[in-house]
């Protein structure tokens, strides 16, 4: 496996990164995750956009030289990925320093990424998914797409343990976002999502779906569904880049409606796909 490691592609086990890296230490970088389909990195410019944001609002100078849709494109290429489903994975850090919490100005970037193959969760895509609900532990800036993701990974453990593909995390009594994924619940024909705050990742995958139901004329509301109200829900689904639309049919021990993806889901899920496929023709 080729990566990328600070300007310079090499065979993953002779990528080196010091033990004084903030990564390491304090959880002090950011992260993006774009898919590839077939060799077309799926809304890049948001995707590159969103990781400015997040190195800005961490005070992490963006690195100068790196052309993340070059690096992207080439590590695709060198790992045989360039015609088949994969994901980029880029992470900067805010560099080496002797372990302190306040940093030093003129730091160095670190800059890691790979690409790695990917399958599209049909089987998931087709039945729906179970989801628990599960409190929302973590700080007060979930835009910032921060590599400091423990809350979300213990959520997402309790998840798998549940049987559960997501877990929704709740704050102040509404269903926010899930721990990889955004969340939404359909009551009364509306598409409910929490709004863009602090308190959710600004999702790609979110922003694209809420456009095709404009598209659709599918009404949406931006205003999260309290946890109470969750059984008033008559579908749900999860938005993200590894779940485009994901349908969920059971939330806790409550399946929703009949235990089938909704329609208003499988209408949005397929002009998700369709989107996509049109990307890939436009290349
Ligand atoms: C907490 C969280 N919310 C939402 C998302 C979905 O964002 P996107 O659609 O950009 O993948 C992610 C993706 O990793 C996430 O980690």
């Amino acid at each position: 496996m080729t990566v990328y490691l600070n300007g310079q592609f090499l065979p993953k086990q002779e990528a080196r990164i010091s033990p004084d890296d903030r990564a390491f230490l304090f959880a002090d970088g950011a992260y993006e995750v774009v898919r590839a389909y077939r060799g077309h990195l799926f809304r890049a410019k948001e995707h590159w956009d969103r990781f400015d944001y997040s190195l800005k609002a961490l005070r992490i100078p963006p690195p100068a030289s790196a052309d993340f849709s070059a690096i992207a494109s080439e590590l695709l290429k060198r790992n045989t990925l360039a015609d088949a489903e994969a994901t980029v994975y880029l992470q900067v850090s805010r560099g080496a320093a002797p372990r302190k919490h306040a940093f030093p100005a003129d730091m160095t970037p670190t800059v890691y990424a790979f690409a790695a193959p990917f399958t599209n969760p049909v089987e998931k895509w087709a039945s729906g998914v179970k989801v628990i609900t599960l409190p929302d532990q973590r700080w007060a800036r979930c835009d910032i797409k921060s590599v400091s993701l423990l809350p979300n990974v213990l959520a997402n453990q309790q998840a798998q343990e549940a049987g559960a593909h997501e877990a929704v995390l709740v704050r102040d009594g509404y269903a926010m976002e899930g721990s990889l994924s955004n969340f939404a619940a359909v009551l009364d024909g509306v598409v409910h999502t929490a709004p863009r705050t602090n308190y959710i990742l600004p999702g790609i995958s979110r922003l694209v779906a809420l456009g095709l139901c404009s598209a659709l004329g599918i009404p949406v509301k931006e205003f999260p569904v309290a946890e109470a109200d969750l059984k008033c829900a008559t579908e749900a689904m999860l938005f993200g880049t590894t779940n485009e639309v994901m349908p969920v049919v059971q939330i806790n021990d409550r399946k929703l409606g009949d235990g089938q993806p909704g329609p208003l889901t499988r209408k949005l899920q397929q002009a998700f796909r369709n989107y996509v496929e049109e990307c890939q023709r436009r290349g």
